[in-house]
């Protein structure tokens, strides 16, 4: 990443005058009567939560969060000119130097409202973001974050304001380039684009050498998915003993974590601690988690942690499984799948009763708080059954030249038997494969020369 320079001036609002930049103002434009708003579907006592939650996440200090009612998007500066004066004076009031809406605007509105209030605006995606720019970890987390950063701005050129990425030290791109600046500039963005897609393709491979490398070790994998704030690193610490980053606050973990974990049995696992999900994500940004789904993908269980006593708990159930989905896990029918449904302790008695008896009457479901340690042993548990469930001994039968096959079943599973036939060129093995494991080697055992013998009752879909 190669940040602007960060001491340049800007030239309309030198330091003495700048307003504060680490004050927000968040606006909830409520368009009344329209169902097609994502952003409406949430109430609107979750949604100023969680705008106020994605605020904090980088460390703003919130200074009021403000429903605006909106019949109909004004083109040039999205509110109407009386209320585009009337916010002027909040934000004078307020002394904030940033406001953020919970709204898709035009690049043209973000012009004009910035020069009408002399603040820097966010909108939705530009937050998540700068949050995800500052949690970037690993290697490839950064040059995702980064390419869905040029990705954005690119569409977005138009002269805006340096402050806020002088100021925090964000990607700095966003450049405030003269007019006659813009085009250079998009072509100089295009071209760190085509850099970093390169950079990535390289980083991806090295990535697969490194999880070639893990599957080696043949523990399965269990990994933690939610919404954001359900307590995933604060659960995945108090099983593994790890120290990993909890916050009270949105998206303590971009890149994936692993740790071992003993069962209550003997067998090991991993846990593996994923990115938080956030509702309506945009579309842009979710290619900036790859490497966390891809994770989710290849985990032999899926821990589905929620924030039971969160007043939005089933709307925000209902996101992750509609992601889960997207990538072709089915909450319901996937094997894999497990839901916790954590922060019990913050319930009142009856509520938390009710619904320990409903978790008890289910097989796929466990009251914990991974706060007083209520239910980890129960979902350690759950955890082994699920697995002992779900590894199947199979027979593959293949050519003895595809030594890749052999390898793979080497790798991924643990083998029970091998017999070689000289005559045919045949080789036989029988193995025990977790049920994910078991989901790719029908996949692979789709092309020609693999005959793959799985009893009826480990068969999957
Ligand atoms: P992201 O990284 O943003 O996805 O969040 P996360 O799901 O990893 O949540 P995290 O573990 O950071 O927890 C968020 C907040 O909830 C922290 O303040 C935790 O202390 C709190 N928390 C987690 N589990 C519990 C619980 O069982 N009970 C209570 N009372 N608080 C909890």
């Amino acid at each position: 990443m190669q940040p602007k320079d960060r001491h340049t001036l800007d030239l309309e609002t030198g330091p003495e005058d700048a307003p504060d930049m680490s004050r927000a103002l968040v606006l909830l434009p409520e368009m009344r009567g329209r169902e097609d708003e994502a952003t409406q579907q949430r109430p609107p006592e979750a949604r100023r939560a969680e705008a106020i939650g994605l605020a904090e996440a980088i460390k703003l200090d919130v200074a009021e969060a403000l429903a605006v009612p909106l019949r109909k998007p004004t083109p040039a500066t999205l509110f109407g000119p009386g209320k585009v004066e009337e916010l002027s004076v909040l934000v004078r009031t307020l002394g904030t130097g940033l406001v953020i809406i919970d709204h898709p605007i035009t690049p043209i509105q973000q012009r004009n409202l910035e020069r009408a209030w002399n603040v820097k605006i966010l909108d939705r995606t530009g937050l998540i973001l700068e949050i995800f720019g500052e949690r970037a970890h690993t290697k490839e987390g950064t040059l995702q974050v980064e390419l869905a950063h040029l990705n954005y701005q690119k569409s977005r050129l138009v002269r805006s304001w340096t402050h806020l990425e002088r100021q925090r030290g964000g990607f700095g791109f966003l450049g405030g380039p003269g007019e006659t600046q813009i085009e250079a500039d998009r072509r100089q963005i295009q071209d760190r684009i085509r850099r970093i897609e390169k950079q990535l393709e390289s980083v991806r491979n090295t990535r697969s050498v490194h999880r070639a490398k893990r599957q080696r070790v043949p523990y399965p994998v269990a990994a933690l998915v939610g919404y954001t704030n359900a307590g995933k690193s604060t659960l995945f610490n108090h099983l593994t003993g790890a120290e990993v980053h909890a916050e009270d606050q949105l998206f303590a973990t971009l890149d994936p974590t692993m740790r071992r974990v003993g069962l209550p049995h003997g067998e090991t696992l991993i846990i593996s601690d994923t990115v938080g999900f956030i509702s309506h994500l945009p579309t842009s940004l979710v290619e900036a988690f790859r490497a966390t789904l891809e994770e989710v993908l290849d985990a032999d269980l899926i821990v589905h942690v929620r924030d039971i006593a969160s007043p939005d708990a089933q709307a925000e159930a209902e996101d992750v499984n509609e992601v889960l989905s997207e990538l072709g896990i089915e909450a319901g029918s996937d094997p894999r799948l497990v839901e916790v449904w954590n922060k019990i302790d913050l319930l009142g008695a009856d509520v938390a009763d009710a619904l320990r008896r409903k978790a008890a009457g289910a097989t796929d479901k466990v009251v914990v708080s991974a706060l007083t340690g209520e239910g980890l042993s129960d979902l350690l548990h759950m955890l082994e059954e699920r697995l002992f469930k779900e590894r199947a001994v199979v027979e593959v039968v293949f050519q003895a030249a595809r030594s890749g096959e052999a390898a793979w079943l080497y790798d991924n599973g643990e083998v029970l038997s091998r017999s070689d036939d000289p005559k045919t060129g045949e080789t036989r093995l029988v193995v025990r494969l977790p049920s994910g494991r078991l989901r790719k080697l029908q996949e692979r055992a789709r092309g020609d020369g693999v005959t793959l013998n799985v009893p009826k009752e480990a068969q999957t879909a």
